[in-house]
C-alpha cells in the first residue's frame, strides 16, 4: 500500500536532523547553495558522503555542471543561514564572507564543520538527484549543532 505524501512528510519530520547548507559554484563563478538535511556519510575508505538535491531547485544544474560541493554543518546560532538558504533563488551570498577552499565550492564562515567534496557519482532519486562526493578537505570546531525536528529548529538542551 502506497504511503500518502502528506503522511510521508509528517513521519519524516520525526527524524531529527542536523542542518547543513550545501554549496557549489556556477560556470559563471558565482556561488550557489541551499539548506539541506538530506545529507549522510557513505564510506570511510574512500571518504564519501552524499546529498540529495531537489531537481526543481535553482541550484540543481550547478551541482551537475561543477561536480564539486561543500557541506556546511550549521551551528546553533546560525539559524539565519538556514532560513536564508531555504529561500529559492536570489543572491543568498551577499554580505556573507565565504572562503573558496580545496575544490572551489564556497565554505560559509564559522560553521560547526565542513566537508569539501568532488562529485564521483550522480544517481536518480525520484524528484531528487543524489550527488556522491569524495571528501578532499574537512574541518570542525567545538560548539553545538542546529537541529531540525517536526518542522521547527531545535537545539540540544
Ligand atoms: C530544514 C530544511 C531542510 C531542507 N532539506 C533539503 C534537502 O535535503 N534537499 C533539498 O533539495 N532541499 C531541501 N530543503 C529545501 C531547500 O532548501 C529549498 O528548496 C531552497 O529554496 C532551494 O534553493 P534554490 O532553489 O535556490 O536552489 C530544505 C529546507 C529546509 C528548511
Amino acid at each position: 500500500m502506497a504511503v500518502d505524501k502528506q503522511e510521508f512528510r509528517r513521519v519524516l519530520g520525526h527524524f531529527a536532523a542536523g542542518v547543513t547548507v550545501v554549496t557549489t559554484v556556477g560556470d559563471d563563478g558565482a556561488p550557489y547553495g541551499l539548506t539541506a538535511t538530506a545529507f549522510t556519510s557513505v564510506s570511510l575508505e574512500p571518504p564519501l558522503v552524499l546529498v540529495c538535491v531537489d531537481k526543481k531547485s535553482e541550484s540543481h544544474p550547478h551541482f551537475h555542471s561543477s561536480r564539486v560541493f561543500a557541506v556546511n554543518f550549521l551551528a546553533v546560532d546560525q539559524e539565519h543561514f538556514s532560513r536564508r538558504f531555504a529561500v529559492s533563488g536570489g543572491d543568498k551570498f551577499s554580505d556573507v564572507e565565504v572562503r573558496y577552499g580545496a575544490t572551489g565550492a564556497p565554505v560559509l564562515p564559522d560553521v560547526l564543520g565542513h566537508l569539501e567534496c568532488r562529485t564521483t557519482d550522480i544517481h536518480e532519486g525520484g524528484d531528487h538527484t543524489i550527488f556522491i562526493g569524495r571528501v578532499e578537505a574537512a574541518d570542525a570546531r567545538e560548539g553545538e549543532p542546529l537541529l531540525y525536528f517536526r518542522g521547527a529548529y531545535r537545539q540540544i538542551t
